[in-house]
């Protein structure tokens, strides 16, 4: 198909797309430029009904999503470079919103690619937008590791319909000759004018009650608070998939997820009580504490791991009988997964208390800079508990987001 004729097509028909049809375009497609040649990008194909379902909701259960064919998600994807790397003596350094950035370039141009080659053989597409709307989602459905994110979903198949084809701003709207030309009210009316008076426009402006069609945009199609809220999602699952560093993070507040995932990663961090030493299990969710568990290194009643464990996991276990506990699970230094059982029934009960009510705060994502200051502004009756309470705020100190203080294990008060 000639460029000058493309539409999107959302309909399709039930005739498959095969797979030599599909392996021949993404691989003319990976002829495209990428960065130093290294491909930066992953293409997931979707066909299996059960998964398209599963999907869905992520692209706001837009109907293409199960109705097509195939569903392409593509990645911007440093872990395949990252792997080759660490295979073959080199220090990956790919971690970091610049290498996402790389990525996500490569990604896309692949993608626009393969679009135009795949129109080209008179298949109709779909480019969804939603991918990065709740892309949490789609990393878990798709089961993506670090370093990789999803970037665009195309829906493909053999088009069931001829839509209309949308119109184009003037080449004036688009092009500047050496350097930027403001856009003056004149030049927006020039550039606008067209498209306002559209029939169709019209319409949408009339149905939606607004008074011009840039007001279907940002008051209806794209707000300020949807824009706000999905971009708070994204910084969070780009810090998930390690393209950002929690820490990087000045005045993000992740999403509060209120059910509990049954595993969550967890930091190990020692502090002193009065003279005893005790031991921190923060529980972290996209990577921001989320709850905390804190007992005393012992080896008979308290806690005893190796001093060399700084990272586990904490995992919600239900016994036969429907109690609930919290393990630590850790893999020590050969390899071996070792878990500490019922850390809860380890612990004093008062401490216990406070630190669910401390868990709870975190849960709510309240910013932890306030939950340092609520916690050291209470007094109570105890000298043990306040010592107490001072040495879980030097633990949350280590995940302020302009944190450049690094926690001393061995700290004293
Ligand atoms: C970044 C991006 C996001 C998009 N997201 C969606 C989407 O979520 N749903 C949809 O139906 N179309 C989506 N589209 C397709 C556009 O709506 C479409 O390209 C545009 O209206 C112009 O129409 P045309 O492609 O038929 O020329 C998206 C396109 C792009 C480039």
């Amino acid at each position: 198909m000639n460029i000058k004729q493309r539409r999107t097509i959302r309909k399709y028909t039930q005739q498959p797309v095969s797979d030599e049809l599909l392996n021949q375009l993404i691989e003319d497609a990976s002829r495209t430029q990428t960065m130093g040649n290294l491909q930066l990008y992953s293409v997931v194909v979707t066909r299996d009904e059960e998964r398209k379902e599963m999907l869905a909701p992520a692209h706001f259960s837009q109907p293409m999503v199960t109705q097509a064919p195939v569903v392409l998600t593509i990645c911007a994807d440093f872990r395949r470079t990252s792997d080759w790397c660490l295979n073959r003596k080199a220090n990956p350094g790919y971690d970091n919103v610049l290498s996402f950035l790389n990525a996500a370039t490569d990604a896309l141009l692949f993608t626009q690619t393969f679009c135009c080659l795949a129109e080209e053989k008179g298949l109709g597409i779909c480019f969804l937008g939603t991918t990065v709307y709740q892309p949490q989602t789609i990393i878990s459905v798709l089961e993506l590791p670090e370093l990789v994110f999803p970037v665009a979903t195309l829906t493909v198949g053999w088009p069931a319909e001829s839509p209309n084809q949308t119109d184009r701003l003037p080449l004036q709207a688009i092009i500047h000759q050496e350097t930027y030309n403001a856009f003056t009210p004149e030049r927006i009316n020039s550039c606008y004018s067209e498209r306002e008076s559209l029939p169709e426009n019209k319409h949408f402006v009339e149905i939606n009650s607004k008074e011009t069609l840039a007001q279907v945009f940002t008051d209806i199609r794209y707000t300020r608070k949807d824009n706000e809220s999905m971009s708070a999602t994204l910084l969070t699952a780009l810090a998930q998939q390690k393209f950002l560093k929690a820490e990087n993070l000045p005045g993000i507040i992740p999403a509060v997820t209120e059910r509990r995932p049954d595993v969550l990663e967890c930091d190990v961090v020692r502090f002193q009580n009065k003279k005893e030493k005790w031991v921190a299990f923060v529980g972290l969710l996209d990577g921001f504490p989320y709850e905390i568990f804190t007992g005393l290194q012992d080896d008979e009643e308290g806690i005893a791991i190796p001093k060399s464990v700084q990272k586990g996991f904490i995992i919600k276990h239900y016994d036969r009988d429907g109690q609930k506990r919290y393990d630590f699970q850790f893999i020590n230094k050969r390899g071996y997964k070792t878990t500490i059982e019922g850390l809860s029934e380890r612990f004093n009960p008062e401490y216990w208390d406070y630190a669910k009510l401390i868990s709870g705060v975190l849960r709510y994502r309240m910013p932890i800079d306030h939950v340092i200051r609520l916690i050291t502004s209470l007094q109570l009756e105890n000298d043990t508990i306040n010592s107490w309470t001072a040495g879980v705020a030097r633990v949350l100190k280590k995940y302020l987001p302009d944190s450049s203080q690094t926690f001393d294990e061995e700290e004293t008060e």
